[in-house]
C-alpha cells in the first residue's frame, strides 16, 4: 500500500490516528471536570502503566478536553534530579496566559505573575537563583508569597493563587505531570500536600499525573493520605475489539480493510500493546500490495517489524544499561514468564550473588525507568515483552 498514505504512528507520545479503547477514561475525566467546575469535591487523577501503553497520548487528550471546557491547562514532564520549580512555573505561566484574556482585572493577573516569578526564582537552598535564568515574566517578583524556599509551602501558595485566578473566570486549572515517577521525594510530597490543601479548600485545580506502575507506591510512601487523594487509573493493553479498531478505523479512511485472519495475526503479534499495534500496523501496511490486507501480508511484515522494534524500542533501552545492569536484566528475563514480576531473591540466586550486592544495579535500573518494584522483594520490566526480547538475543 502507498507508504505516503500510511496512517500508523509508532512513536513516543505520538498522537495515534485513532485513540482506541479509552472511552471510559475520557468519560470519567469529563465528569471530574464538570464536578470541579460546579464546586464539588473531586480527587486528582493518576494514570499508570507500562512503557508504550499510551499514557502520554491519553494525558494530551485529557488536556485537550480541559482546554475545550475553557480551563487553563499546564503540562510538564518530570526529570530525574530536576526540581519542579522551573517546569511548574513555565507550565502555570502558560495556563494563566490562557485565562488572562477572559479575566476582568489585569492587575490580578500581574499580581499572580509576580508570585509566580518569586516562586520560580527561589532555589531549594532557600536562596535566590542567579539571574542566569529568566522566566520570561516581565513583572517584578513579589515578596512574601510562594518564596519561602520550602517547596511544600511555596507550592501550596502558588497553586492556591493560580486556582483563584481560574475561579474568577469561572473555570479551573488542570496541571498535567508526565513521567511523574521521576519527581524527587520533596517535590512528590509537595504536590501531594498541595492537592490535599486545595481539595479541602474546594479550589478548582486538579493534578493529572502519568507514570510507571510503581507511582502509586511512591505517592503513598510520601504521604499516607495519598491513597484517598488520588484516583488511580490503570492504563492497559487494548482488548481485541479496541486493537482492531485502532487498526481498522484509520485504514478505512484510506479505503483499506483487513481480513479477519490478518487481524488475528496482528493481535497475536502486538498483544494489544498500543505501541506494538502501531508498529506492526505500519510495517504491514507497507508490505501489503492490495486491500484487504491478509494474514500472509502480516507474515511477510512481521520479521521487519520485529527487527525495527529490536533496534528502536528494546535495543535503545538495553543500550542505556551498564554491563552489571545488563546481567541483572538477563537474569530477570530468564526467570520471568510473560513479563510477570520476579523475586529479587531469585535474581540473586540465579547470579550466585548476595542480594545486597545487587541493590546498586537494581536501583539504577529503577532510576533509568527500565524496571520497577511491583511490591517489596519483587521486580518487573517496565517495557512490555522485554524479557522475550532479551531471551532472543545472544548473550
Ligand atoms: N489508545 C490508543 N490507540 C491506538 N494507539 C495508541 C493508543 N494510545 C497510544 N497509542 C500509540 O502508542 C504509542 C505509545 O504511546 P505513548 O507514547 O503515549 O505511550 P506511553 O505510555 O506514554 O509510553 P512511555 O511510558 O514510554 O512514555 C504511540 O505510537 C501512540 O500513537
Ligand atoms: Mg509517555
Amino acid at each position: 500500500m502507498d507508504p505516503v498514505r500510511n496512517p500508523y504512528a509508532p512513536g513516543a507520545g505520538q498522537r495515534p490516528p485513532e485513540l482506541a479503547g479509552r472511552d471510559a477514561e475520557l468519560a470519567q475525566f469529563h465528569v471530574v471536570l464538570e464536578r470541579i467546575s460546579s464546586g464539588r469535591p473531586e480527587r486528582s487523577l493518576i494514570l499508570t502503566g507500562l512503557r508504550g501503553v499510551g499514557k502520554t497520548v491519553l494525558l494530551n487528550q485529557l488536556r485537550s478536553a480541559a482546554i475545550g471546557r475553557g480551563w487553563g491547562t499546564a503540562k510538564f514532564e518530570a526529570r530525574p534530579e530536576q526540581s519542579v520549580r522551573r517546569p511548574i512555573s513555565s507550565a502555570l505561566h502558560m495556563a494563566v496566559r490562557e485565562l488572562a484574556g477572559r479575566h476582568r482585572d489585569p492587575e490580578r493577573i500581574e499580581e499572580f505573575l509576580g508570585v509566580l516569578k518569586a516562586f520560580a526564582l527561589r532555589d531549594s537552598a532557600g536562596g535566590r537563583l542567579r539571574d542566569r535564568w529568566q522566566p520570561g515574566i516581565d513583572v517584578p517578583a513579589m515578596h512574601g508569597r510562594a518564596d519561602s524556599g520550602d517547596i511544600e509551602i511555596d507550592l501550596v501558595e502558588l497553586l492556591a493563587d493560580a486556582s483563584a485566578v481560574a475561579r474568577d473566570v469561572g473555570v479551573g486549572i488542570a496541571l498535567f505531570v508526565d513521567e511523574m515517577q521521576d519527581l524527587g521525594a520533596d517535590d512528590v510530597s509537595a504536590i501531594c500536600a498541595a492537592c490535599h490543601e486545595l481539595s479541602q479548600a474546594g479550589a478548582p485545580l486538579i493534578v493529572v499525573g502519568a507514570g510507571l506502575p510503581h507511582l502509586p507506591a511512591l505517592l503513598s510512601s510520601s504521604k499516607s493520605y495519598s491513597e484517598r487523594l488520588f484516583r488511580y487509573m490503570r492504563i492497559d493493553r487494548l482488548d481485541r475489539a479496541a486493537a482492531d479498531l485502532a487498526l481498522r478505523a484509520p485504514a478505512d479512511r484510506e479505503g483499506v480493510d483487513f481480513t479477519t485472519a490478518a487481524l488475528d495475526a496482528l493481535y497475536a503479534a502486538a498483544d494489544g500493546y498500543p505501541y506494538f499495534v502501531q508498529a506492526y500496523g505500519k510495517v504491514t501496511w507497507d508490505a501489503a500490495a492490495t486491500s484487504p490486507i491478509t494474514a500472509s501480508d502480516v507474515a511477510v511484515a512481521r520479521p521487519a517489524a520485529e527487527s525495527e522494534l529490536a533496534v528502536g524500542f528494546f535495543g535503545s533501552r538495553y543500550e542505556r544499561a551498564t554491563p552489571a545492569e545488563r546481567e541483572y536484566l538477563r537474569a530477570m528475563a530468564d526467570l520471568s514468564e510473560q513479563g510477570a514480576p520476579v523475586a529479587t531473591a531469585g535474581v540473586a540466586t540465579m547470579l550466585g550473588r548476595r542480594p545486597a550486592s545487587l541493590s546498586p544495579a537494581r536501583d539504577t535500573l529503577i532510576k533509568k525507568g527500565l524496571v520497577y518494584s511491583a511490591e517489596r522483594g519483587s521486580i518487573a520490566f517496565t517495557v512490555p515483552h522485554f524479557g522475550r526480547y532479551l531471551r532472543s538475543q545472544p548473550s
